[in-house]
């Protein structure tokens, strides 16, 4: 399919999970290894930046070697160092870049910024059969909720996104009123599988705006005055049906949204990326509406959330579209905050 093979290394560092990757242009995903910090997090309710940070620097290397021993590959056999440059944690998204960087200068091959949510989008063409482009994303993570119309690697236009809270985290915070773990997204999810459609009435935040843009913090607010409302003997029973209610409204709002942006752009084929994409009921629904309509494609349900794979992929496929124009001067920056339309690796 592609002219120019190339083998890249992936880290992924923008946030609680250190992901590390080898990906072969010819031979697909090599190996990959994660450390998730979400055990070290949940006495928190959340990510601690510095406690992110240092667990990083304490993972990224023992991943590295894993990795290399999996694939039976040899470091100099790397062409390019991939690396999460942002949106995330800026520390801990440093560390990412160090070692990107360090090891780049070391190997004398290019260290290659991507954006976290470009190495999400593009993991869907990790699959058997991956769709071609055209298509139409849902990005669905713990800090973003947007629709995005993909042309190639690299041209995204935003068609619309939320204007106040990531879905996954109305996710983690509804999980949090509710007194469930850290991360709150699989543990509202299989509380929800307990409760009964229809029981507590909640709203369907932005579904007749007319637009493709979302809003999730009010969906969370109308779960706390519900609470608020039952008192503090709430039964287990309650509990599972406000979880019901909030996924299903959430669910119905992602899926009305998607299937208007494929039918204003007139494709059809979407994927769905980002940790929420591993969600069952999301999926169920839009399998229900795709039904000899559209394609819907989702990335395996163990590199949904964030991993070093879509990184090494993202930073293949940029090689491959522009082998000449790499940054070897392993002079960096991060960027924590990083709008995916204006995404250049290649820019400063
Ligand atoms: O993509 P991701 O790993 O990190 C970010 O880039 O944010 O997404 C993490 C988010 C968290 O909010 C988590 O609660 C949510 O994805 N999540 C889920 C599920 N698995 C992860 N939400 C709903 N259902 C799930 N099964
Ligand atoms: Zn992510």
């Amino acid at each position: 399919m592609f002219s120019v093979l190339v083998l890249v290394l992936g880290i992924e560092s923008s946030c609680d999970e250190t992901g590390v990757a080898l990906y072969d242009s010819e031979l697909g995903l090599l190996a990959h290894a994660l450390h998730s910090q979400d055990a070290m997090h949940r006495d928190y309710g959340g990510v601690v930046p510095e406690l992110a940070s240092r667990d990083h620097i304490k993972h990224v290397l023992p991943l590295l070697q894993q990795v290399l021993q999996q694939a039976g590959v040899s470091r100099t056999a790397i062409d390019a160092i991939a690396f999460t440059r942002g949106p995330g944690l800026a520390g801990a998204l440093l560390v990412g870049a160090s070692i990107a960087n360090g090891l780049g200068l070391a190997l004398r091959k290019p260290a290659i910024g991507i954006h976290h949510l470009e190495g999400h989008l593009l993991s869907p063409l990790l699959v058997q059969n991956p769709p071609s482009f055209p298509f139409v994303a849902l990005l669905v993570s713990g800090g973003h909720t947007q629709l995005m119309y993909v042309a190639d690697v690299g041209i995204y236009k935003i068609l619309g996104e939320t204007l106040d809270d990531a879905v996954g985290e109305a996710f983690d915070k509804t999980a949090k009123l509710l007194g469930l773990n850290y991360p709150g997204g699989p543990e509202v999810s299989r509380l929800a599988e307990l409760g009964t459609p229809g029981a507590v009435s909640l709203p369907r935040p932005m579904l007749y705006s007319g637009n493709l843009n979302f809003s999730f913090s009010g969906l969370k607010t109308a779960v706390l005055m519900h609470l608020r409302r039952s008192g503090s003997n709430i039964c287990e029973q309650t509990k599972a049906n406000l979880a019901r209610s909030f996924v299903d409204a959430a669910v119905e709002v992602l899926t009305a949204k998607a299937v208007s942006a494929l039918q204003r752009t007139g494709i059809s084929r979407l994927i769905v990326a980002g940790g929420v994409s591993a969600n069952c009921q999301l999926r169920e629904s839009l399998h229900a509406a795709a039904k000899g309509k559209f394609d819907v494609y989702y990335p395996d349900l163990a590199l949904c959330t964030d991993n070093g794979a879509m990184i090494a992929l993202a930073g293949a496929l940029r090689l491959q579209r522009n082998p000449k124009v790499v940054n070897m001067s392993y002079s960096f920056t991060v960027k924590p905050r990083w709008d995916l339309s204006a995404a250049d690796p290649w820019g400063s």
